[in-house]
């Protein structure tokens, strides 16, 4: 997908509702991007446009796995601490993950686990100027349907 354009938090939240009312049960958000790129931001946003509650989600520290109840329940995992796919059996993910939304920070370092074209991948970067920009890149045959507005700004923020 073209780069999206996330000067501020804000925008950051808007893509989270767009993928929450896309997200079915069983699907895999891969969050991938540098320190401080707005991951656990973007889950936040996330758990709370699926009607939990945002302020249990913080950046799972020594606890590697945190379950949000909401519409669907939520797992979020931050694999930065982990090294291969057995990190995550061994934190029982796929027993949680069944029948739930399955958020990963920093997926790329288990990227042996989701390999294929089966999750929806997010990738967040720093802009050069305070901001992000975002790639999505959705399952196979899925689109990411984000509102007009969102579609029409241009990838730069304007001048002035
Ligand atoms: N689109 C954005 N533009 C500017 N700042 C943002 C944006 N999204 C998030 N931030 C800010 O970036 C900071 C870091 O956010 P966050 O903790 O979510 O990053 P992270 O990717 O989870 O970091 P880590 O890799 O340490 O887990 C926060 O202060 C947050 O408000
Ligand atoms: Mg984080």
């Amino acid at each position: 997908m073209l780069p999206l354009p996330l000067p501020d938090p804000q925008a950051t939240a808007r893509l989270a509702d767009a993928l929450a009312s896309q997200l079915v049960a069983g699907d895999v958000l891969c969050l991938d991007g540098p320190l401080g790129a707005g991951k656990t931001t973007l889950v936040r946003a996330l758990v709370a446009a699926l009607g939990g509650d945002p302020a249990q989600v913080a950046s799972p520290t020594f606890t590697l796995m945190h379950i949000y109840q909401a519409r669907l329940r939520v797992v979020h995992v931050d694999a930065y601490r982990l090294s291969s796919a057995a990190g995550l059996g061994a934190l029982g993910f796929d027993e949680a993950a069944d029948g739930a939304v399955a958020v990963v920070e920093w997926a790329e370092r288990v990227a042996d686990a989701f390999a294929g074209d089966r999750c929806w991948r997010v990738r967040i970067d720093h802009d050069g100027a305070g901001g992000r920009i975002a790639d999505v890149i959705p399952p196979a045959g899925k689109r990411l349907q984000l509102p007009v507005i969102e579609r029409m700004l241009p990838p730069e923020a304007p001048a002035g």
